[in-house]
């Protein structure tokens, strides 16, 4: 089974947009996201685009409030600030990476924690690996929700994380701990990755090695998602391709995400998931 990342997307989105609707008709409100961008990088550019896109059609007001490269910590700090007392903002993202002379963990220390779309404040930290209730990053959030399609039940299976980020291993691996799986995370230091992986039930390849995992590194019937965006040049230019070598990992597999058309519009789909619930705890409506 190949899971369509956009079909995944596309139905999350679908029922966000329900919602977002039902709550503008009972309460006149509509939830609002706010990104702050530095500088021109260009896959942020893209990102951030199909983030503007995808609020738009799901209802989502969306802001975006561009500084240049050679900004101050402090007037971001002023930036992050307003949105954080802004009434019609529920979600603010500070769109990564920042100038080298920017402190990442200082700047996302400003965000309001309710309004902490991307999961990065350390209360969102704290609250997720204490099995409390969070925002969640993204990007695992919408891997989480991928691997539960599949198979419901998750309990006592052993699960590799590829990759120790604070975007996406870390938090991937509270997430399964939480469904009780047995989990190790693996990373560029691991001694013998192929032989951890060849135990796993389920597999998130995250570090950012082109076709890393092959197919001879895979149990019969685990379940793969592959995280990683890495560009391979071509003769003519260049593709995208993953973590994981998929041409030989499908043929093991129970379910596996495709790069492009994977984890990607997840991610984003996840993204106005969680402006909805910070919408939704500012203003005290109970979750369903
Ligand atoms: N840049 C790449 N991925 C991300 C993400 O998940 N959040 C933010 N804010 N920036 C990113």
């Amino acid at each position: 089974m190949i899971i369509d990342g956009k079909k995944f997307a596309q139905k999350l989105k679908n029922k966000i947009k329900k919602e977002v609707q039902s709550i503008k008709n009972k309460t006149k409100l509509t939830p609002g996201l706010a990104v702050i961008f530095v500088g021109h990088h260009t896959p942020s550019e893209i990102y951030v685009r199909k983030k503007q896109i995808s609020a738009k059609e799901v209802g989502i007001n969306f802001k975006v409030l561009r500084f240049k490269n050679s900004v101050t910590e402090k007037k971001l700090i002023l930036g992050i600030q307003k949105f954080n007392k802004d009434k019609k903002i529920h979600g603010i993202l500070v769109q990564l990476p920042l100038p080298n002379h920017i402190n990442n963990q200082k700047i996302i220390g400003k965000i309001d924690p309710r309004k902490d779309v991307d999961g990065f404040h350390p209360i969102n930290v704290g609250n997720l690996s204490s099995g409390k209730d969070a925002l969640v990053p993204c990007t695992p959030l919408g891997c989480y929700l991928m691997i539960k399609s599949v198979r419901k039940n998750l309990a006592g299976l052993s699960a590799l994380i590829i990759g120790r980020s604070n975007l996406n291993g870390k938090p991937m691996a509270q997430l399964l701990l939480k469904e009780d799986c047995t989990v190790t995370i693996g990373h560029s230091k691991t001694k013998n990755l192929k032989a951890l992986c060849k135990k796993a039930d389920i597999v998130v390849a995250a570090v950012g090695r082109a076709n890393l995992v092959k197919g001879d590194w895979i149990k019969k019937g685990a379940i793969v998602i592959d995280v990683g965006i890495n560009r391979v040049e071509k003769k003519k230019g260049y593709k995208i391709v993953g973590d994981v070598e998929f041409k030989s990992v499908v043929k093991k597999v129970r379910a596996i995400t495709p790069v492009p058309g994977g984890v990607g519009p997840v991610t984003i789909a996840c993204l106005l998931s969680n402006t909805l619930k910070a919408f939704k705890s500012i203003n005290l409506l109970l979750s369903k």
